[in-house]
């Protein structure tokens, strides 16, 4: 009886953890934010964020320019990327230009 206590009290504990986790990992530029970065971005920002992208910006101001696009060429991805999304992608961006 008390062993499967002990066992709920590690699942539910456990659970929260994992989703902690993950957006983590994607913020640090995990598999999801490069695939990601792939998909929508290389195009026009190549593989390495050689194009059109100043990884001296603060993060805050980058993070805007995905979200609310930059005229006259970058689209913005407000409501098709979450804000956790638009973040892991500008520290992906920085970190390839390193
Ligand atoms: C259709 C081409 C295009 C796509 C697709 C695109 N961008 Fe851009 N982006 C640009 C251009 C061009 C600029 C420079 C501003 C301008 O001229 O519009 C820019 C600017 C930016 C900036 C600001 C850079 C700076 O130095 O101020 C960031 C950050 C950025 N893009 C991130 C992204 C991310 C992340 C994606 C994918 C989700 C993406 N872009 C997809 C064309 C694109």
């Amino acid at each position: 009886m008390m062993n499967r206590l002990k066992m709920l009290a590690v699942l539910l504990l456990a659970l929260p953890l994992l989703a902690i986790m993950s957006p983590a990992r994607a913020a640090a530029g995990g598999e999801d934010v490069a695939a990601t970065y792939k998909a929508k971005c290389t195009a026009c920002h190549g593989a390495k964020a050689e194009k059109a992208f100043d990884p001296s910006k603060a993060d805050g101001a980058l993070v805007t320019a995905v979200l609310k696009g930059v005229k006259p060429k970058m689209p913005a991805y407000d409501g098709k990327l979450t804000a956790d999304q638009a973040n892991g992608l500008v520290a992906y961006m920085k970190s390839l230009r390193k």
